[in-house]
């Protein structure tokens, strides 16, 4: 007999729109709490100039160093920030959004071929099935992982439409290019020595890319596309379309991400935080539904490669501030299972 969790697998959001269904109450949200029930409002995220921190832009020195303290008190305070001037063309990344949506347009037994197992995160799919008390995104999704090359599965990369593969592939080329920047500008606005973090991260970091589709929903007061959680990445880069969803949490209120053209939102992961010796925040954030609007997403997770030890760098732990985490290399759960249990990471303790 299927279990409840094949049964629950063969299912995508998708198709329950499309045969105007109501969702079931595996997408109800447990905690009335938890579901949208006031408007929230717009967060004041702070926008950083990417151009600003790149060697061969003309600037003076006074305009680099106050755009570092912008960076670094959103950090502090947000844990992510809005990144403009990251030299991707807005022709490129419309291209991009496009061609994903493309993809979930596609008809169900075209984007079933590159599916993903029962236990395996990757590929295109669902929710998996909700551990004991949780309930389901209403979201469908697309997981590949894009670097190192040697860990691609490429056979599960889409061949439809045309231009999916190579626009991923110039695309995590790209996404190399921001975290280069992204990581050295870190390090410099606390102080540190500019590779500190690339170098916690390591030559082969990994990176996966997640396509995120969120359908329209009958019931945007009790059901969310994505259950409150926090990153277990280093950090996460997202490309959001023009329609709102996600919020972040902070002070106990929930604040809706602004959607800003051909910026990428970039969010701290727990790694980040741990690194940072909990300077940085790792925010727990959730996406919300909507009624009328459908809406996509891309997700890039950048996450230390596997087996290096995780730890507050060294410049960051004195006296004054002692060390709020330890040094672990493998976790009990190692950091890579921790990562891909990231999603929904929200009740893991720190180490
Ligand atoms: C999003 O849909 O904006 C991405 C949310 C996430 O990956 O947590
Ligand atoms: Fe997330």
């Amino acid at each position: 007999m299927a279990s409840l969790a094949n049964v629950l697998l063969s299912r995508r959001v998708q198709e329950m729109v499309i045969n105007g269904e109501e969702p079931e109450s595996l997408y109800i949200c447990r905690d009335e709490n938890e579901a949208q029930n006031v408007p929230s409002p717009l967060a004041p995220i702070p926008i950083i100039d990417l151009n600003l921190f790149s060697s061969s832009t003309t600037k003076t020195e006074e305009e680099e160093e106050e755009e570092l303290q912008k960076l670094k008190s959103a950090l502090c305070s947000w844990g992510c920030f809005q990144a403009i001037n990251h030299g991707i063309p807005s022709c490129f990344l419309d291209e991009f959004r496009q061609v994903t949506r493309e993809f979930f347009q596609l008809p169900m037994e075209e984007k079933n071929k590159y599916c993903k197992g029962i236990e395996e995160v990757e590929g295109y799919g669902g929710d998996p099935s909700p551990e004991e008390g949780q309930f389901l995104d209403w979201q469908d999704r697309l997981f590949l992982t894009v670097y190192p090359h040697d860990l691609r599965d490429t056979k599960i990369w889409p061949q439809n439409p045309k231009s999916f593969r190579e626009d991923l592939e110039s695309y995590t080329c790209k996404m190399r290019i921001v975290t280069e920047i992204v990581s050295k500008s870190m390090a410099k606005s606390l102080q540190l020595e500019e590779h500190c973090f690339l170098n916690q991260f390591g030559e082969r970091a990994a990176m996966q890319a997640r396509f995120n589709y969120y359908p329209c929903c009958q019931r945007p007061d009790i059901v969310l596309g994505l259950k409150p959680h926090a990153d277990g990445t280093g950090y996460t880069i997202i490309l959001q379309d023009e329609v709102e969803g996600l919020q972040i949490l902070r002070n106990q209120q929930w604040f809706t991400v602004p959607t800003l053209p051909n910026a990428l939102l970039i969010l701290m992961g727990d790694q980040m935080e741990i690194m940072t010796n909990g300077i940085f925040k790792s925010p727990v954030h959730r996406v919300v539904t909507d009624r009328e609007k459908e809406r996509t997403s891309i997700a890039v997770f950048y996450t230390p490669e596997k087996h290096k030890e995780i730890g507050p760098v060294d410049g960051l732990v004195h006296e004054e501030r002692p060390a709020v985490f330890k040094k672990v290399k493998d976790y009990e759960i190692t950091h890579w299972e921790y990562y891909q249990r990231g999603m929904r990471a929200l009740h893991i303790a720190h180490v």
